[in-house]
């Protein structure tokens, strides 16, 4: 069963940011509440005291109370806006990242593509992709950039949305205070797959967490069976190596996911097909079937070759 860690949660947010935003939302909406009922309760009262019957020709000057109401409302929305912006820019500065903290190096870097995200651990050296480990209390900086279009990045548990826009830098914060899956997506529109530009964020204990990006930022283990190195060969020839990176071999490209240790992702294709060989299999058989649009091309290959190469890169663990 889901738990409402996984879910999108604008108001119950699992770190400081989001709870911040999620508070500030609520207040907003209470406040524009109070102030709908208190107009509505005026357009009744008013209504009420001065609706003239037809054929009353009594004057109704008195009414007009010499722009005294309009002087109170005006007054009183003035009030409104200060209070509302001096909430906002509060919210605004406590989640930013200063001019200053951007300079320094981040803990993450990741950068939408069409349509996945490429995540990176500069200062661990681990490349992975749509799925970001965090360990859970530590506030992590991250940069975000694109490689096409714009993108935008929102996990709704976590914090802030934030544009990948290219040739520019953006900067948010992070942070999950518990252990859990936090789902998000691309959230600007970005062509023909951008549904499929799923986000995951798992939060890990610390202690985990290093395990886990320690063996991420590994080189791959070289292939083992028969199979597996055929499938390595076949890699490196039909031009895979063209866009993928498999650390430890001359995979260096940099245009699709790092596949160093695809096999240990839980899901394929940003989310849209969970990790098994099986689907490994389809989405190498027709890229185009499986994800309409995407950049990988269909490689005319024969089943063996299928196969090998699902064992080559079922392997990357
Ligand atoms: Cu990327 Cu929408």
């Amino acid at each position: 069963m889901l738990t409402l860690a996984q879910h999108p949660h604008l108001f119950l947010g699992s770190s400081p940011d989001s709870r911040m935003m999620g508070e500030l939302m609520l207040g907003y909406g209470v406040f524009a509440f109070v102030v709908l009922a208190i107009i509505a309760g005026l357009l009744v009262y008013m209504k009420r005291k001065y609706t003239v019957a037809i054929g009353d020709d009594s004057d109704f000057r008195e009414a007009q109370d010499e722009g005294k109401i309009e002087i109170g409302f005006a007054l009183a929305s003035l009030v409104i806006v200060v209070v509302l912006t001096y909430f906002s820019t509060r919210t605004v500065w406590k989640v930013g990242v200063d001019s200053e903290t951007a300079l320094e190096q981040p803990d993450l870097l990741i950068v939408g593509h069409q349509w996945w995200w490429e995540i990176r651990y500069p200062k661990a050296g681990a490349v992975t992709a749509n799925i970001a480990h965090v360990p859970k209390g530590k506030r992590l900086l991250v940069a975000l950039e694109s490689a096409d279009v714009v993108h935008d990045w929102w996990v709704a548990g976590l914090g802030r949305k934030m544009d990948a826009i290219p040739g520019e830098t953006n900067y948010f914060w992070l942070e999950a205070d518990e252990v859990g899956e936090f789902e998000g997506a691309c959230n600007e529109f970005c062509g023909m797959q951008h549904a499929w530009m799923r986000i995951k964020v798992v939060a890990m204990e610390p202690s985990d967490f290093e395990d886990w990006v320690q063996a991420q930022g590994r080189e791959a283990e070289a292939p083992q069976s028969a199979s597996a190195i055929q499938g390595s060969r076949l890699f490196q020839e039909m031009s895979c190596a063209s866009c993928h990176s498999i650390r430890g071999t001359d995979a260096e490209a940099t245009i699709g996911p790092d596949l160093t240790h695809v096999a240990s992702r839980s899901t394929l294709l940003s989310g849209k097909l969970p990790y098994s060989k099986e689907n490994l299999r389809r989405w190498l058989h027709d890229p185009q079937a499986e994800k309409p649009g995407a950049h990988m091309p269909k490689f005319l290959l024969d089943g063996q070759e299928l196969d090998h190469l699902t064992e080559y890169l079922g392997g990357l663990k």
